[in-house]
């Protein structure tokens, strides 16, 4: 009954809704209404009540819960099957662990802590609680395992313009799925794989986005590298409507992958990328070089010009601008 006088509020946001409305419509006590108005409360929604006018949500608190998930989300598959949990050691072992069970493709699972967060190249990930977006969406898509790293550019996009929509700030992508605010990375993706010769069992996709973060929250190491959304745009984010956000531009950019292709995904990409026409310096497991960053391929690999003229195509590694 909670949830449902919830929705209602909701979908009155700012308005009064009369206690009679409400218990006409629930088939509710007027004081049962009171008691569940309170627990509200006490999760920290700012409920105004008027014996006259009724009820007035003011404001929603930004607390990952699977109810405010759920609330409003305009996704047909991502997020319909749901995990949320208050502490993880990775969403993303365990997104495969679900996926390993039989998980469905779209599922979400969200937390509000990593106490073993993952990054690529097998670095950690700084996921304190409170602050950030960790989570992880399982996706089988009917695809040669070869093509799964495509995916990676389908990530990318999806949530570069969610952030973009959401917060206004203009974040770029760094090759291949870093997202920047002025050259600092605001997200990181870590895209997993599962598959038999010739078939995909499921893939992880992993997004950490730091967003409300202050600048002292980050390690001394990462201050240099690292900035939130909220120290960004100078104010803070809800964490809830953000996710909703991207997951619902990773459906859409998803199909759109699906049903034209890959080159409409590169097209979106070249249009956010920031590492295009750049001086970088690319880094491998075996060896570093320099040179000017001239385009992606169609396979998504980095085609990078050297000082001796000639283009080189990376496929894996870590870029610096
Ligand atoms: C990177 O840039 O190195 C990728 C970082 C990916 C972090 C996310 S947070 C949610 C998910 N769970 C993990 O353990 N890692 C990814």
């Amino acid at each position: 009954m909670k949830q449902a006088i919830l929705q209602m509020l909701i979908e009155n946001q700012g308005e009064y809704v009369s206690g009679e409305q409400i218990s006409k419509t629930l088939h509710v006590t007027r004081t049962a209404i009171w008691k569940q108005i309170k627990n509200l409360k006490q999760e920290g929604y700012e409920i105004d009540s008027s014996p006259r006018l009724g009820y007035r949500l003011l404001s929603r608190p930004d607390i990952l819960k699977p109810e405010e998930i759920k609330i409003g989300l305009a996704t047909e598959i991502l997020g319909r099957e749901l995990y949320v949990f208050e502490q993880v050691n990775s969403t993303n072992d365990l997104a495969k662990k679900k996926a390993a069970e039989g998980a469905s493709h779209g599922t979400v699972v969200v937390a509000d802590q990593q106490l073993s967060g993952r990054g690529r190249l097998g670095r950690p990930w700084a996921s304190p609680p409170g602050t950030g977006l960790w989570f992880s969406v399982v996706l089988r898509p009917p695809l040669k395992p070869f093509l799964a790293p495509q995916l990676i550019f389908v990530s990318a996009v999806a949530v570069c313009h969610a952030i973009r929509d959401y917060t206004g700030l203009p974040v770029t992508i760094k090759w291949p799925n870093d997202i920047l605010f002025s050259g600092k990375k605001v997200c990181g993706i870590l895209t997993e794989l599962s598959a038999e010769i010739d078939i995909i069992n499921y893939v992880v996709i992993g997004i950490g986005i730091n967003v409300n973060q202050e600048m002292a929250d980050f390690p001394p190491e990462l201050q240099e590298k690292a900035i939130s959304l909220a120290v960004a745009g100078n104010t803070k984010y809800n964490r809830v409507g953000l996710l909703k956000a991207i997951l619902k531009e990773l459906e859409k950019e998803y199909e759109i992958y699906l049903t034209e292709g890959f080159p409409a995904v590169l097209k979106h990409w070249r249009s956010l990328t920031s590492t295009l026409g750049q001086e970088v310096m690319v880094s491998s497991t075996d060896e570093t070089f320099t040179g000017v960053a001239e385009d992606i391929n169609g396979e998504g690999c980095l085609l990078v010009r050297t000082e001796d003229g000639n283009v080189r195509s990376v496929m894996v590694g870590d870029v610096s601008l």
